[in-house]
């Protein structure tokens, strides 16, 4: 079963992946589960807009992924009562592109902007004016007679996500009114998420296995809701249906995923800082040529979370593996591993 974990990380979604993360996505903000001050901001600037029946502030919302940035933008559009347009940074190439999408909203309306760091340069500055004039100027014509003309625009709401928010232009930061980052989930969110999906899946789910698989899915709703995808399959087939303690114990030792939630790729990580470098200091391009997986991925999906839960530290001179890797990896700081 290797690799379970790298397919619950990834953030790649086949067609029936996607549609089952649909299934379970809560449309108002009453369902969101944790994430309390984001929350109860959001809620205020949403009343305050529709009583003044403007638009909302730009919203920018930051960090790893499958903690909920997509899910807010379209509950922010439902809240709003307002329609959701769906694009992201790649899609738009050309600043025609957005000038496509912008004359098409009608006032008050989401634009949301997947993947916003992803934006050329060139459309980033388009979407200036647009964000803050709600205007656009397009040239006409080409050669000498080329004259530009001011498009004015319905005041939209611009929500833009991003799992890579040191990548944006202070410029374009600061043109947002509202930014937002995403943390982690505690255990407890987790557990609540569970429960919720269980509800909807029509799957029966015991309080310590909830708690179990709770603790097990790195703080992420994603990864919680496609673990418990997983196991609802493996208590249907190796038991009768329903997710009980053993049947979720079982599932995920078959699945690889310790108590922590760390997978293969995080043990080759912890390893690798461990025997190969003493522990480190390394670099993290090292780290990625020793593992063998990208040094990019490396940085935003696993380290973030071996990080929060203190296996490892970033030193300026590169990764450090904490003692409670050693602990985990059964060996000892000192000298050679008890296991080696
Ligand atoms: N607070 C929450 N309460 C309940 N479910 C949630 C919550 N946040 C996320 N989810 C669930 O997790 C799934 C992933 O969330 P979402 O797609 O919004 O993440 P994301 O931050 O946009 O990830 P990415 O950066 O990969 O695009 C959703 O389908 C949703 O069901
Ligand atoms: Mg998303």
């Amino acid at each position: 079963m290797g690799g379970v974990l790298s397919r619950l990380l990834s953030s790649e979604r086949e067609p029936e992946e996607a549609r089952f993360e649909e299934r379970l996505r809560p449309s108002r903000l009453s369902e969101f589960v944790g994430q309390r001050r984001v929350k109860e901001k959001l809620s205020i600037f949403i009343e305050a807009a529709r009583v003044r029946s403007e638009a909302l502030d730009h919203c920018l919302f930051y960090g790893p992924s499958g903690l909920g940035k997509t899910t807010l933008a379209h509950i922010i559009a439902n809240e709003l009562g307002v329609s959701c347009c769906d694009t992201s940074g790649p899609a738009l190439e050309k600043p025609g592109d957005l000038a496509g999408i912008l004359t098409s909203l009608s006032d008050g309306d989401v634009l949301f902007i997947d993947e916003v760091h992803r934006l050329p340069r060139a459309v980033e500055e388009y979407l200036y004016s647009a964000m803050e004039d709600f205007s656009l100027s397009i040239v006409l014509d080409k050669g000498p007679g080329a004259r530009s003309v001011r498009l004015s625009l319905p005041y939209f709401t611009l929500v833009a996500a991003t799992t890579r928010a040191g990548l944006l232009s202070p410029a374009f930061r600061s043109r947002f009114g509202i930014a937002e980052r995403l943390d982690y989930y505690s255990p407890e969110d987790i557990h609540r998420i569970l429960i919720r999906s269980a509800r909807i899946l029509s799957v029966e789910l015991t309080e310590a296995a909830g708690a179990e698989i709770a603790g097990r899915s790195r703080g992420t709703p994603r990864i919680a809701n496609r673990l418990l995808r997983r196991i609802r399959d493996f208590a249907l087939v190796r038991s009768d249906g329903r997710i009980t303690k053993t049947v979720a114990l079982d599932a995920l030792s078959l699945f690889q995923i310790d108590e922590f939630g760390l997978g293969e790729m995080d043990k080759r990580i912890l390893v690798t800082i461990v025997e190969k470098f003493s522990g480190g200091p390394v670099g993290l391009s090292t780290i990625a040529v020793s593992v063998g997986e990208d040094a990019g991925t490396i940085e935003e999906v696993y380290e973030p979370y071996l990080i929060l839960r203190g296996f490892i530290a970033r030193t300026p001179k590169g990764r450090i593996a904490t003692p409670l890797a050693y602990k985990h990896l059964g060996r000892s700081p000192e000298g050679p591993g008890l296991f080696k």
